[in-house]
């Protein structure tokens, strides 16, 4: 899948979004080495803190299938905003963990603005396992 079908794909997983309080669909398309892909979208919860946002669902739905670190190669993140979608804080500190250090981030928007950063571009020193 080339980097324009994964961010169609992401765009498309937005539908799948349960945003009733924030109104803010995202969508995520995470790509692995066997060319299966995992979506994600935000789910929230009118307790606002159990809000779970779309890139960690599609990590997270990918892991329940048994893949792992080594099987993801690029993920991309998209919603309906001016500039490229950035991951939250909270999902930077996942994918550092759970997503290769410097595999392709693709942040884009619903009019066709790509940027691409690795996790370590996005998290520079991250807190890890190492710390503890
Ligand atoms: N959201 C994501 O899904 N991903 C991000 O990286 C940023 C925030 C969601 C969480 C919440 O449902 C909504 O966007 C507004 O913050």
């Amino acid at each position: 899948m080339n980097v324009e079908e994964l961010i169609q794909t992401a765009i498309e997983a937005r539908s799948l979004s349960y945003s009733p309080y924030s109104g803010f669909a995202v969508g995520a398309a995470l790509e692995c080495r066997d060319g299966s892909v995992y979506v994600g979208a935000n789910v929230e919860n009118a307790s606002y803190p159990l809000c779970m946002c779309a890139e960690r669902n599609a990590l997270y739905s990918a892991m329940m299938d048994g893949k792992t670190r080594e099987d993801f190669v690029a993920l991309a993140v998209v919603a309906d905003t001016e500039g490229p979608t950035s991951p939250c804080g909270a999902c930077r500190q996942v994918l550092s963990e759970l997503f290769p250090k410097e595999a392709p981030i693709y942040m884009s928007n619903l009019h066709g603005m790509v940027q691409k950063a690795s996790v370590e571009e996005l998290l520079p020193f991250a807190f890890d396992g190492d710390d503890l």
